[in-house]
């Protein structure tokens, strides 16, 4: 027992002096897909549920819950974000190649199609990104679209 309560002390202790370590926002000035809406031009349906299910992980800018102020859960939701932006940042897709932009609208209808995007930790805490069948098909006709478009243009570099 007594073992126990210095345990419990010491978790105490680690968790508060957590706090002071603080992790840097991902947040972005102005238009921070400006680029990508322009180019790929996403009907308001799929606009609605990027915002709603997917920007929070894979642009500059996450709305953040209030918890995301608490050690760890803040360090859990970076490395989330970092992950998710290494692998696809619509922020940054003037910066893509063709055949980049090809292969990530690829992967995305893949991913949404087999419901593996959002992730499921997400879905968890934001019920409004569970996706539906026609949220899903609307998301799959853009991107094929968006890739038919680039197919017509000049052979991917
Ligand atoms: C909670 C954060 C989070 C959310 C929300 C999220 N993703 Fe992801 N996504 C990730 C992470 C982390 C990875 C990389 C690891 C993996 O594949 O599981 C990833 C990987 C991907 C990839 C693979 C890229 C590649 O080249 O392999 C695609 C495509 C993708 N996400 C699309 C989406 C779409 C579309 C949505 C919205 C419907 C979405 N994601 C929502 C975190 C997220």
């Amino acid at each position: 027992m007594k073992i126990l309560k210095k345990l419990l002390i010491l978790a105490l202790i680690a968790f508060v002096v957590m706090q002071f370590f603080r992790v840097d926002k991902n947040r972005a000035e102005g238009d921070y897909l400006a680029a990508f809406v322009a180019e790929t031009n996403p009907p308001d349906e799929v606009m609605q549920t990027l915002k709603t299910a997917c920007l929070d992980c894979h642009s500059n800018n996450t709305r953040y819950p209030w918890y995301a102020e608490v050690a760890p859960i803040s360090y859990w939701l970076a490395d989330h974000i970092d992950h998710g932006k290494g692998e696809l940042n619509f922020s940054e897709w003037d910066s893509y190649s063709k055949r980049r932009k090809d292969h990530k609208m690829e992967e995305l209808i893949e991913e949404v199609k087999k419901k593996h995007m959002p992730l499921d930790s997400y879905t968890w805490v934001h019920k409004d990104a569970v996706l539906s069948d026609a949220q899903i098909t609307a998301m799959v006709d853009w991107a094929e679209r968006y890739r038919a478009l680039l197919s017509l243009g000049d052979r991917p570099q």
